[in-house]
């Protein structure tokens, strides 16, 4: 406290050096950031998004085959030996929204064919798989407007039975049925008489009853085709039960195996040479 000056000098010199660091450490970080870091993300960012877009146009081709049910490769390139072993499985009561489309799907994966015998009142509620069936090559007969036993109904009620399902048929897949299964495969003399004068229809039973409709029961229904199928067979099934569906989905990769080629009534008689005849009752292949 004595000396002031040397005070004043201490203070001046005290300050000057605060300035010099002051001044000395504000410039260093404007360098120090703005070089490196600028240089390295410029180059690696912008090549790499271009190259990934392009792809994006492959998705398009996927969606267009969907809309059209064509029938799966085995089916078109299916051949069929008129001389081998041949079978045809027959479907009644449907059309089923799920069954039928399940039974038709098995069928086609292992190239084969059947025949469904479609209630004419539940045509148009399952008019989609009704035409997809069609499509894919199996054949659609009549099994009469709504299941009644012809052989009670009067020659009208026989006529109109057959008519109704031949128009909703023809609606939906542009041509009407051939042939026609009776319900309980009854049609006598005079039933038969209207339905050749109706619509000049074949009546198709069975030589192989797998009795679906009573066991229920796959294994059941299994055991019951393979025992007693043929050569020439007509095997009679129902397209409304899961436990038909489970079986079909055994039986008919277990006939591939064995030499069966699957194929619809029509084909069965054509390819042995025999005809169906208008009106006349064919419970099986003759030969
Ligand atoms: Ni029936």
């Amino acid at each position: 406290m004595r000396n002031p000056r040397l005070w004043m000098l201490r203070a001046a010199t005290l300050s000057l050096i605060l300035m010099a660091l002051l001044s000395g450490c504000a410039p260093r970080p404007v360098h120090a950031p703005t070089v490196t870091p600028t240089s390295t993300a410029k180059p690696t960012s912008t090549p790499e998004p271009t190259a990934t877009p392009e792809p994006t146009a492959t998705p398009e081709p996927t969606a267009t085959p969907t809309p059209t049910p064509a029938p799966t490769e085995a089916v078109a390139r299916r051949t069929i030996d008129p001389d081998g072993k041949m079978v045809a499985l027959t479907f009644d009561d449907g059309p089923h929204s799920t069954i039928t489309r399940r039974i038709a799907n098995c069928l086609e994966q292992y190239g084969g064919l059947g025949t469904f015998f479609v209630v004419g009142d539940r045509v148009s509620a399952n008019s989609r798989t009704l035409s997809r069936v069609a499509a894919a090559g199996h054949q659609i007969g009549s099994h009469t407007w709504d299941h009644k036993n012809l052989n009670s109904l009067s020659a009208e009620g026989v006529a109109s039975q057959v008519r109704r399902t031949q128009a909703a048929v023809r609606k939906v897949i542009g041509t009407a049925p051939r042939i026609l299964r009776p319900p309980y495969g009854s049609a006598n003399a005079n039933s038969r008489a209207v339905i050749r004068d109706t619509a000049n229809l074949a009546v198709v039973n069975w030589s192989v009853d797998s009795e679906d409709w009573k066991s229920r029961n796959a294994d059941a229904v299994v055991r019951e085709v393979m025992k007693n199928v043929k050569d020439g067979d007509i095997v009679l099934m129902h397209d409304l039960y899961t436990s038909t569906a489970e079986a079909v989905e055994r039986i008919v990769p277990r006939l591939v195996d064995e030499g069966y080629q699957l194929v619809t009534v029509d084909e069965l008689y054509r390819l042995r040479g025999d005809t169906l005849k208008g009106g006349s009752l064919h419970f099986k292949n003759p030969l």
